[in-house]
């Protein structure tokens, strides 16, 4: 018997993925329940005291989640996920699993602009201290380090500027210190990088981006040990409350099979969007992982197997220039979000980082003119096309 050493897409098809047991169907059901039944009290008591596995209420645990879980967990060779209402339901769970009161959190002073508010504005109003430091620096980490400081939190490549941090580095620096590493890989999902095996804790990531893949649910993951996943399932979520709806779950497990190809073609065009982008005379920087001109062009081939679809660009003429595209493509759609099939646009400062004050976003280079295009797999020919005309109009504009 040939032993199979299962590669990413076979994993993504059939990992935790099975028949229906009552029925044969294909394809695993959508358990479309909210409570399970019984067999007697005894059993009950066996359940909910957690002394046989088993499901007793939708908020705690249901089978769509778990087939998602641990789909999740073998594509980021972790023991175990979890699947959560949202990306920041998965993020801020995990969070407040690590942390208490009197704790310090290092973080990335360039994260999605919702985290970096919780961060700023909730944590730091249950008494954990926080500090914000540039994440794609070893040496600043380090230097932040405290006695009480419990976790290490990078996003990488980081949104909106495609920074990326050392995620062996980090680990190592937050481990000699007795802090847990915590990692959002949503730019790279498991297809491109996979942090646990870099020494990461934790691994989180909204799967309303390119695990779902389709634009058509919001959810979130989490994938670590068993012992962190229980403790993060009960009583964190349990109490919290952001468990993923079956339906949800369901979506992103279907498009999951579908996420090394897609991939693959996302990296693919947004390759040469980005090439194209850099070469035109009305583009003044391109910030993505991909080009040599990135500063960390060479970590991102080490940890990386590819460098994504998503990109941000600063157009001339600053924030005239940059709203002349926007309102100019038409093929891609503007909108927030990202790693759907379809290519989206958006303006980051007043639309995913608008939580971040003009300051704070300046201090790290998110400029008022600066644009983040999720580049799809529609033709790369007709994306690149359709920014052309559109810098077209910027020259007209600005001269
Ligand atoms: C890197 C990153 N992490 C987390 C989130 C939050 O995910 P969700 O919107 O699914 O809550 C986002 C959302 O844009 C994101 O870009």
């Amino acid at each position: 018997m040939k032993n199979f050493d299962l590669k990413f897409n076979s994993k993504a098809i059939h990992a935790g993925s099975k028949p229906c047991p009552a029925t044969g169907a294909h394809i695993g059901p959508i358990y479309l329940t909210s409570t399970f039944v019984m067999e007697n009290v005894e059993h009950a008591i066996r359940v909910s005291q957690g002394e046989e596995e088993g499901y007793s209420y939708g908020r705690y645990g249901n089978p769509t989640e778990t087939e998602l879980g641990e789909k999740m967990a073998v594509l980021e060779n972790g023991e175990k996920g979890i699947a959560t209402a949202s990306g920041m339901a998965a993020i801020t769970t995990t969070l407040m699993t690590f942390l208490k009161s009197g704790d310090h959190l290092i973080a990335g002073d360039v994260t999605y602009g919702c985290t970096y508010g919780f961060m700023r504005d909730i944590l730091t109003k249950y008494g954990i201290e926080v500090t914000f430091v540039d994440t794609s620096d070893l040496e600043q980490i380090k230097g932040a380090i405290k006695p009480n400081t419990k976790v290490v939190y990078i996003e990488t490549p980081c949104n909106p500027v495609l920074r990326l941090a050392d995620i062996k580095g980090s680990a190592e620096i937050a481990h000699n210190n007795g802090a847990s590493l915590i990692v959002d890989s949503t730019f790279a999902t498991p297809y491109l990088q996979n942090p646990l095996d870099l020494g990461a804790d934790v691994v989180v990531h909204s799967a309303t981006k390119y695990l779902g893949g389709h634009g058509d649910i919001v959810g979130g993951i989490v994938v670590g040990s068993k012992e962190t996943i229980a403790e993060i399932r009960d009583p964190h979520l349990k109490f919290f409350g952001g468990i993923i709806s079956p339906n949800d779950a369901w979506l992103i497990i279907r498009g999951l099979k579908t996420l090394g190809l897609r991939m693959k073609t996302h990296c693919e065009n947004a390759q040469l969007v980005a090439e194209y982008l850099e070469d035109h005379p009305m583009v003044e920087k391109v910030y993505y992982p991909g080009l040599p001109s990135h500063p960390q062009h060479e970590l991102a081939k080490k940890q990386m197997r590819g460098f994504g679809g998503m990109m941000s660009f600063d157009v001339k003429g600053g924030f005239e220039g940059g709203k002349t595209v926007m309102n100019n493509v038409k093929l891609i759609s503007l909108a927030t979000s990202l790693g759907s099939i379809d290519s989206l646009i958006q303006h980051s400062p007043s639309m995913s980082h608008f939580t971040m004050s003009k300051e704070e976003r300046e201090k790290v280079g998110i400029m008022d003119g600066q644009v983040r295009l999720s580049v799809g797999v529609e033709e790369a020919e007709n994306i690149i096309a359709d920014l052309d005309n559109a810098l077209i109009e910027v020259k007209k504009v600005i001269g």
